[in-house]
């Protein structure tokens, strides 16, 4: 461990530290117009290993010279250029001299403002789109070939690039798909090069960072944990830290980085509130003690179980637990003296600012649970608070997290309490869940499905059907086998598991599990229906 450094009292609160102090990375900022992929961009440019963040489209232009950006990408966005109100070129960034790469409707407003021709065109072109290299394809494109495919999402066009710009490349809508004026370091390109159906985008990307911008390659999960080492130690000195664990990733690695950073001065508290997947529990306290992290493991099951009888309202459940979380967290923490920080695994997702105007970051509680009450007197150490979960998951891996908790699927706060409906919670019925669900883990993990799914799940509705089994009646409970894709849990589609997988997990639930003798699969969509049941 390196020598520890004083706190800092110019820290903002949530643990950010001033632009440029510890970073160790060149950065590019990306202006979001509020395109759907303005975060894929910033995440393709990390995927090149150059650190890039998102800000506003109208973001205030001595705040983006304070960062001292290696350049700037702009976004698509959903508006038409040429409308009234609509987001213009800021033209004082050619005064940062830096290069500026746009991106579709990025590419439109900097053409616009630069004296080009941007018009609506007959047709748009949305999807998989036929690109030809016009003129050799130039500084950003030459040397890819003539013709080759990308992924288009617009109805305008630029039909001529502005004066001084030379067109590289057109489509059958566009025809100026992409410019370039190298003296100014001045790029557009209509297509997307951030999604993976543009087969070229990464090279293009590259192109523009490497040869264009001058970035060298620094950025990786392991730049990030010492970045963020550094970062903490700065900021906590020699307080003392707790972190709440819930199991999951993002709480498991934001814990080992400050670990990293400051020892045994973190103790982290784990509150099982028997809600649990199978041996999850067991999993947590056997990794951290490995990691030789003081852990406070807390079994609870009872208390909850107590105040969860006879409670059969979907939302008074989720209340209860979260209330009795806290208390617990609280009682807890209260045993341990001197703490004076909180880690809270916030992600950059939770605290981006975008769509083209200044939205106020948003901070997750602190558990998924319910969050802490606000007369909590800690400062918060968010170490995540820059990085996208797949980030989190890299560094999770680099630190040495076992894969099972790096790649865990989501799990809500209140668990399984969540997925008995329609009755109270009870210790057989948690019992009966819990086994159905890890039969339904196992056998997905062993069909090698598991990271392609959202969530994979089991839910018991409280109601009993007969059944018939060995000589005897039965009436017992079903299970619900209920495995989504999504990308953001916004949406969800139904996961069309193999017929074959489905049958073994019903075999197995139903002949293994007393108490159950019907299985049943939930074919519902994301909307109407919701993941969870309840
Ligand atoms: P729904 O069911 O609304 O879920 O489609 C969207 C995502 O949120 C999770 N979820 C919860 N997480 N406490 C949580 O911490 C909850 O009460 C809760 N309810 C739903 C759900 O698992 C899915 O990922």
């Amino acid at each position: 461990m390196t020598e520890q450094v004083a706190a800092r009292s110019d820290v903002e609160p949530g643990g950010v530290l001033p632009a440029d102090e510890v970073k160790a990375t060149e950065e590019v900022l990306v202006l979001d117009f509020g395109g759907q992929y303005s975060q894929l961009i910033a995440r393709r440019i990390r995927e090149c290993g150059v650190f890039a963040e998102l800000l506003p489209a109208n973001a205030d232009i001595e705040r983006i010279r304070a960062r001292k950006p290696k350049a700037l990408v702009l976004s698509g966005g959903p508006a038409s250029v040429y409308e009234p109100g609509a987001p213009a070129f800021p033209t004082q960034l050619l005064d940062l001299d830096i290069p500026l790469l746009g991106i579709c409707y990025g590419m439109q407003a900097m053409a616009l403002g630069l004296g080009g021709k941007v018009e609506g065109a007959e047709a748009g072109e949305f999807g998989r789109t036929e690109l030809t290299l016009t003129g050799g394809g130039g500084r950003l494109l030459g040397g890819l070939p003539e013709e080759q495919s990308c992924w288009m999402s617009h109805r305008d066009v630029v039909r001529e690039a502005p004066e001084g710009f030379t067109a590289l490349a057109s489509s059958p809508s566009s025809p100026v798909a992409a410019y370039e004026m190298p003296d100014r370091a001045l790029y557009g390109i209509q297509f997307h090069p951030e999604v993976v159906h543009t087969p070229y985008g990464t090279e293009i990307l590259t192109r523009f960072l490497r040869d264009v911008a001058g970035c060298t390659e620094q950025w990786s999960a392991a730049s990030v944990i010492t970045e963020q080492v550094e970062k903490i130690r700065v900021q906590v000195g020699e307080g003392r830290v707790i972190c709440g664990l819930s199991g999951g990733v993002d709480s498991s690695v934001a814990a080992l980085l400050v670990h990293k950073a400051v020892g045994e001065r973190l103790t982290c508290i784990y509150v099982d509130h028997g809600m649990m997947r199978m041996n999850e529990s067991e999993q947590v306290v056997e990794t951290f003690s490995q990691f030789g992290i003081p852990l406070i493991a807390v079994d609870a099951e009872e208390r909850f179980l107590a105040k969860l009888a006879g409670v059969d309202e979907p939302e008074r459940k989720r209340k209860i637990i979260g209330e009795e979380f806290i208390r617990v967290f609280e009682e807890e923490a209260g045993k341990l003296d001197d703490v004076g920080y909180l880690v809270q695994g916030t992600l950059y997702s939770d605290v981006i600012e975008s769509g083209g105007s200044d939205h106020a970051a948003t901070i997750k509680s602190h558990h998924n649970v319910g969050g802490l009450p606000e007369d909590f007197d800690f400062e918060l150490v968010e170490p995540l608070r820059m990085l996208f979960k797949d980030e989190v998951r890299a560094v999770g891996m680099e630190l040495g997290l076992p894969e099972r908790m790096v790649w865990r699927q989501p799990f809500p706060g209140p668990g399984l309490a969540i997925r008995i409906v329609g009755g109270e919670v009870n210790r057989e019925r948690l019992d009966i869940l819990r086994a159905a669900d890890a039969i339904l883990q196992e056998e997905i993990r062993a069909a090698e499905l598991y990271r392609q799914l959202w969530q994979s799940f089991c839910v018991l509705p409280v109601v009993r059907s007969v059944g018939v089994q060995g000589d005897g009646r039965t009436y017992a409970y079903p299970i619900v086998i209920r495995a989504v894709t999504s990308d953001d849990a916004m949406t969800a589609d139904w996961a069309r598991l193999p017929y074959d997988l489905l049958e073994r997990v019903s075999n197995r639930i139903i002949n293994e599990i007393r108490g159950v003798n019907r299985c049943a699969l939930d074919i519902s969509s994301k909307p109407p229906a919701t993941i969870e049941w309840e």
